[in-house]
């Protein structure tokens, strides 16, 4: 059925999407300023490359909303409140968050929206859905990374990349600080995790290195 957008809950949909984006983006960067105190510096980018992301979500949604353009919308809303002082914490509730807009929330407004003949908006609810899913899964591999104590260490030999200069450190155990740039060992991330890499780009590459 095809109604009026101004009449439509899907017009609140937008606006409860906007509200929650534009949370999310806010919680993420205090979360990476949480990061940075703790000194996992590449997590804290992490952090931010995501909540830009929300930004770029609360921004679309709020494009769609241009009919509204000029009136106040009322929502009623649940928002979580999610402060704590480890990244733990942090992780999990971004993950908990991400699942839950994921599973249930876009879901459910993509079909309102689908139902009440927006096609437009609906496929910005389902993208974004998916869009979270990355999220979810990328914060989740990064708190079993910590919580297994695997983040800087590995059984085998592992790699990992320092976010500040780009050094490719090979080893069981990222040492304290950076041996190129001498940043903190917070800098290093899992090679895996690097961003604008693969091993398309990282393999070949022989040890310059001598003693
Ligand atoms: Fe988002
Ligand atoms: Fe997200």
């Amino acid at each position: 059925m095809a109604i009026h957008f101004m009449e439509s809950k899907t017009k609140e949909n937008l606006m409860k999407a906007f509200a929650g984006e534009s949370q999310a983006r806010n919680r993420y960067t205090m979360a990476a300023e949480k990061a940075d105190e703790l000194k996992m510096q590449a997590v804290r980018n992490v952090f931010l490359f995501t909540a830009d992301q929300e930004r770029a979500h609360a921004q679309r949604f709020y494009e769609l909303l241009g009919e509204a353009q000029g009136t106040t919308i009322d929502i009623c809303g649940g928002y979580p409140v999610d402060k704590s002082d480890t990244l733990v914490d942090l992780l999990q509730a971004a993950v908990h968050n991400e699942m839950e807009e994921y599973e249930d929330v876009y879901q459910a407004f993509g079909d309102t929206a689908k139902e009440e003949g927006f096609m437009k908006i609906a496929s910005a609810f389902y993208r974004t859905a998916e869009v979270e899913f990355t999220h979810a899964k990328r914060f989740g591999k990064i708190l079993e990374l910590i919580k297994s104590g695997k983040y800087f260490e590995s059984e085998a030999t592992g790699m990992w990349m320092c976010l500040n200069c780009g050094y490719i450190y090979t080893g069981k155990k990222v040492p304290d600080v950076c041996p190129l740039c001498r940043h903190d060992k917070g800098y290093f991330i899992p090679l895996c995790m690097a961003p604008y890499t693969c091993s398309e780009i990282t393999d070949g590459r022989k040890a310059c290195y001598k003693q």
